[in-house]
């Protein structure tokens, strides 16, 4: 936009000026350059430089520290309010087939909802950043180069999300901006050698992008400088209905295989293909369709058919309202959680109750345990290199 507005300008070309001006004023979410005075026509009036998403008071967390709310928006009625405290996604606002936007994640509307005792007990992780390993270590244990590390142990024997104070309980650097594609918001947090048993200074970068055609883009980087296992995703809870529970959601998912796990959730090591089982979603089933035949419900990494670039993960589709969501990832698996331990005792922003299978998770990332699987992909960042991984999750609706 900036440089055709210029170039029209330059030339005289006054229809295409006259159109550019019109797409720019019907566009709040347009960028154009500042007023550069070459032209009269360049009043006020015509300047929609996109702003910075702007911030509030998410209130303080137990110690004390003063958390931020950033509120994203775009031209279509999408809005998503981030806090810094755990870099959580706390609402997401998506118009349904209709056009009215409707709420599509769980969360609470104060930090305080986040640090409640029956929140960390519980542990769902409600939109938050997870690191410095989403998923699960066996027995909180690994070696690397010759050397074991002893993790912090959450979840039974083993380490999940990062261990007893992972990323989603930290509060981060906030930066809101914009870039061509959208409003920003940049969280940095640097992790210290030695954080939850982990080695290394790690320092993490995320970026979330709300951009002008619907999606949230969530840009993760990472450097280190000790070799260290780094898996860094989202947790968002996902509901597309407006209300109900997820199981009558259809989804497809880009993967012929999956993680066999064991009774805590570690991986066996065997990849089995999900051809005739209730993992194959390569064709759209609903969520509760065959639920009932895997204990406990979906709680699985997928191994996506596709590793390299932004390639597919899954789409999701809720017939009720028509809200769509695409998943495409950097990322080799991604865990589908249908949100089998609610249990009812949470209560959302709109005093909603969120009852066993109110919201999914699609947690993009490499898989569970890998650092104690050499035949996985590699989670190890070494000093000198930098972790690069993107998710978009990108929505529309279908009439
Ligand atoms: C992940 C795990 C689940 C559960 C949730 C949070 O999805 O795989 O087992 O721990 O996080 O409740």
């Amino acid at each position: 936009m900036k440089h055709s507005l210029r170039a029209a300008v330059a030339t005289g070309n006054t229809a295409l000026l006259a159109g550019l001006l019109l797409a720019t004023s019907c566009n709040p979410s347009a960028s154009t350059e500042q007023n550069s005075g070459s032209s009269p026509t360049m009043t006020d009036s015509t300047q929609t430089v996109a702003a910075a998403p702007g911030a509030a008071s998410f209130g303080k967390t137990q110690d004390g520290t003063e958390v931020q709310l950033y509120t994203l928006s775009n031209a279509h009625g999408l809005k998503v309010s981030i806090t810094n405290y755990g870099g959580t996604i706390t609402s997401l606002l998506v118009p349904d087939k209709a056009g009215k936007p409707g709420e599509v994640v769980l969360g609470f509307n104060s930090v305080s909802g986040y640090q409640s005792p029956e929140f960390l007990k519980s542990g769902p992780y409600f939109g938050a950043l997870i690191g410095r390993y989403g998923n699960r270590i066996a027995r909180g244990k690994f070696t690397l180069d010759g050397k074991e590390y002893t993790l912090a142990k959450n979840n039974g024997e083993n380490t999940l999300h990062g261990g007893k104070k992972g990323f989603d309980k930290v509060v981060w650097q906030a930066e809101p901006g914009t870039s061509a594609e959208g409003q920003t918001l940049k969280l940095t947090y640097l992790s210290k050698d030695g954080e939850e048993g982990y080695p290394g200074n790690l320092r993490v970068t995320v970026v979330y992008t709300l951009t002008a055609d619907d999606a949230l883009k969530i840009d993760y980087s990472a450097t280190t400088d000790k070799a260290t296992p780094v898996n860094l995703t989202n947790h968002a809870y996902f509901n597309l209905s407006g209300g109900k529970d997820v199981l009558g959601h259809e989804v497809t998912i880009a993967a012929d295989r999956y993680n066999v796990v064991d009774a805590g959730l570690i991986p066996t090591g065997e990849l089995r293909p999900v051809k005739g089982t209730p993992f194959d979603f390569t064709t759209p089933h609903t969520i509760g369709e065959r639920i009932a035949q895997v204990p406990g419900g979906y709680d699985h990494n997928w191994l996506l058919n596709q590793t390299t670039g932004l390639h597919p993960a899954a789409t999701v589709y809720e017939p009720t309202t028509g809200r769509t969501m695409e998943v495409t990832t950097t990322e080799p698996g991604l865990q589908f959680y249908t949100g089998n331990f609610l249990d009812g005792t949470l209560k959302g922003a709109n005093n909603q109750t969120y009852g066993k299978h109110a919201g999914f998770c699609m947690e993009t990332q490499h898989f569970p345990d890998s650092p104690n699987q050499p035949t996985f992909p590699s989670t190890i960042l070494k000093p000198g290199q930098t972790l690069q991984s993107s998710t978009v999750y990108k929505f529309g609706v279908r009439q």
